[in-house]
């Protein structure tokens, strides 16, 4: 079965097979934005499902920066014996564990009352929900420059905690593809205008973070196919940034699309081609395989190994799941004994408001992931508004925390 042949990396690292745990955000940290016990325990699901690869929910490189306010930070070695346990437990069936670094830029909750900052000064464009996030400051120079350091210290500390890898967000929306989109970024500097300057940031990312970890670490990046917005970074941008991450020593790109004001990872894409039912950036992610010298990985909407098979067979290396693994975090296991026709799903959510569709889908997969944190099985069949409630209750009581915990550091 071509799901289950082993991978190997440009820096010789083997992965077992073809199938990523790609990363959701679990919203688990402990109060001190450390791994938390739940956490670990999620994890145990995963590292005992049978995926080849883990990759972790985005951890913040700078507390003061958080895509929510239950999210897991690393900007020091202060928790690093909690990031030690989370690794032996991912790492301990046998799969590479990576760990995702990212940095919110302007998709930072205003309520969590810290600054937001991004490449300019432009607002989210949500509709009715835009006043949830604040106005962005524009980065500085010299802002800009210990960005990039924190996203490297981060990569070594993964390394000592004993992650055999570390990918970097450049999907989503978030700051790098913030800077990567010229809807965004409006700077007229070295870090703005042409897509060369626009992808600046991202490519002194990756250098900073090879050059401060070992060769047999793995560096990986998540870039968007497309943003799915007039006038954004598009698919011809990102071959073009796919050609300059060949020249780095980069060991996978993962390939996802979208934002939060265009979520079409969710498979809500405005662009016909991507409306697949199935592995919605494929088509996108096998015209890139020809021309991208390390593997890549396509992620979004496969809940199936007919549909793995398929994206294995068209040129692209990896298959990541996010939503099916919450729900039946030993899929590929099953699918592994010759469970072929083990699959899992969510049912659509077909609200007008499509933003708030959105976060209610959000809700719903988090609401798996904290039923498999409390030793619980999934519950596919959850109302999406009972999830959504139950999320925004949460949410409420860990920002206060978070508030509390910023203001005892000062901060
Ligand atoms: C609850 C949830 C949290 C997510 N958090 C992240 C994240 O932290 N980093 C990331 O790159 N993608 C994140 N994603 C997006 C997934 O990695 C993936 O790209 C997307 O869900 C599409 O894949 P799927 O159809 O298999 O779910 C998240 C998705 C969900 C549902």
């Amino acid at each position: 079965m071509i799901a289950f042949q082993p991978l190997l990396l440009p820096n010789g690292t083997t992965l077992s097979n073809r199938i990523a745990k790609a990363a959701m955000e679990e919203n688990l940290a402990a109060a001190d934005q450390g791994p938390s016990d739940q956490l670990l325990r999620l994890y145990r699901a995963w590292a005992e499902g049978g995926a080849g690869l883990l990759l972790t929910g985005n951890v913040m490189i700078d507390r003061r920066a958080m895509t929510g306010p239950g999210g897991v930070a690393l900007e020091d070695d202060g928790l690093l014996q909690r990031f030690r346990d989370w690794a032996r437990i991912g790492r301990s069936r046998g799969a590479q564990f990576w760990m995702q670094l990212n940095h919110p830029g302007r998709q930072m909750q205003a309520n969590l009352g810290q600054p937001t900052v991004a490449p300019s000064a432009v607002p989210l464009e949500l509709g009715g929900l835009s006043k949830l996030f604040p106005v962005p400051r524009a980065l500085s120079e010299e802002e800009i420059g210990e960005l990039i350091q924190r996203f490297a210290r981060a990569a070594e500390l993964a390394e000592q905690a004993g992650f055999s890898g570390v990918q970097i967000h450049a999907a989503h929306g978030y700051l790098l593809s913030q800077f990567l989109s010229p809807l965004s970024n409006r700077r007229t500097d070295a870090w703005g205008g042409p897509l060369e300057n626009r992808a600046r940031l991202l490519l002194e990312v990756v250098k900073a973070v090879r050059a401060r970890v070992s060769p047999g670490f793995c560096v990986a990046v998540k870039l968007n196919s497309a943003d799915f917005q007039r006038g954004g970074f598009d698919a011809s941008d990102a071959k073009q940034v796919v050609l300059w991450l060949n020249e780095l020593d980069v060991d996978l790109v993962e390939l996802s699309g979208g934002s939060y004001e265009a979520p079409a990872m969710q498979g809500d894409a405005r662009d016909g081609r991507t409306l697949a039912r199935e592995a919605y950036f494929l088509e996108f992610a096998a015209e890139l395989a020809e021309v991208a010298r390390m593997p890549l990985m396509v992620t979004g909407g496969v809940r199936r190994l007919p549909v793995v098979e398929r994206v294995l067979t068209s040129g692209v290396a990896m298959v990541g799941i996010a939503t099916a693994l919450a729900l039946a975090p030993d899929l590929p296991a099953r699918w592994y004994a010759g469970e072929r026709e083990a699959g899992a799903e969510l049912a659509p959510i077909r609200w007008k408001n499509k933003a708030l569709a959105s976060l209610a889908y959000m809700s719903s997969v988090k609401f798996q992931l904290r039923r498999l944190a409390g030793g619980l099985r999934p519950q596919p069949g959850v109302w999406p508004l009972r999830a959504l409630l139950a999320e925004q209750l949460k949410t409420a009581r860990r920002t206060r925390q978070y508030k509390r915990q910023m203001a005892g550091l000062g901060l």
